[in-house]
């Protein structure tokens, strides 16, 4: 089972946006059984996929998309509790912050990879060092190597590349690559996110879709 965490220390830099879209991506492969698991109070991953609100911590709910569950996980519970029974062949984790303890709670399964969205917002960048270090403590915990793939979200792919310049000694032995940039465009990326419909729906946006799938076979 594959399992990938969208995540990122700061909010409102995209990871909802990215791990609604990873999930997309996976599904589009109709034999793959893919479970988006929302650790996020607000529940936004959960409203984008099923259209509503939770019907109560960790009930899984199906989506419009055959193969595509969403569950609410407000409390980080397991990995191995949520799933229970159940079959998947990939997971992602909307979560919004890659604090040690909470992701050692939930992924007690060796990560698969770690996406971490950068967008415009004006913080954002002086946050990856952090975010970079804690997710080299969790690999170090963990013994395994995290592949992590940084996407930019509509941010200039320069000023990230600089700042991970910046971040090398934080980064211990973590494999970071940086992904090709998905364009600013606020006007669809707000309605994908408002509408509950992937990006790539609309026009000029299609791009979005492989540019994720080869993001994902890349790790
Ligand atoms: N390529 C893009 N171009 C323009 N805006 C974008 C792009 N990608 C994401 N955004 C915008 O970034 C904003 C934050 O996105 P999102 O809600 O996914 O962040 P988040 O990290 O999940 O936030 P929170 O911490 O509140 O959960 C949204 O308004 C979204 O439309
Ligand atoms: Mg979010």
């Amino acid at each position: 089972m594959r399992v990938i965490l969208s995540t990122f220390n700061k909010g409102g830099v995209g990871k909802t946006t990215l791990a609604v879209h990873l999930a997309g991506a996976l599904a589009e492969d109709p034999f793959q059984r893919v479970l988006l698991v929302d650790c996020v109070d607000q529940y936004d991953s959960v409203n984008f996929m099923s259209g509503d609100s939770p019907e109560g911590k960790l009930k899984t709910l199906n989506t419009k998309y055959p193969n595509v569950s969403v569950v609410w996980n407000p409390e980080r519970e397991s990995l191995r509790k949520i799933i229970g029974q159940s079959q998947y062949d990939s997971v992602v984790l909307d979560l919004n912050s890659p604090a040690k303890d909470t992701v050692k709670a939930i992924v007690n399964a060796q990560p698969t990879g770690v996406f971490l969205p950068i967008n415009r917002q004006a913080l954002a960048l002086g946050r990856l060092k952090d975010t970079l270090a804690l997710v080299a403590a969790m690999a170090e915990h963990t013994g395994y190597i995290i592949p992590v793939v940084i996407v930019p979200l509509g941010s200039d792919i320069d000023s990230v590349n600089n700042a991970l310049e910046d971040c090398r000694d934080s980064i211990g032995s973590l494999t970071v690559k940086l992904s090709d940039p998905i364009a600013f465009d606020p006007e669809h990326f707000e309605n994908s996110l408002t509408n509950g419909r992937f990006v790539w729906e609309y026009q000029g946006c299609e791009y979005v879709k492989p540019l994720l799938q080869s993001s994902l076979s890349s790790i």
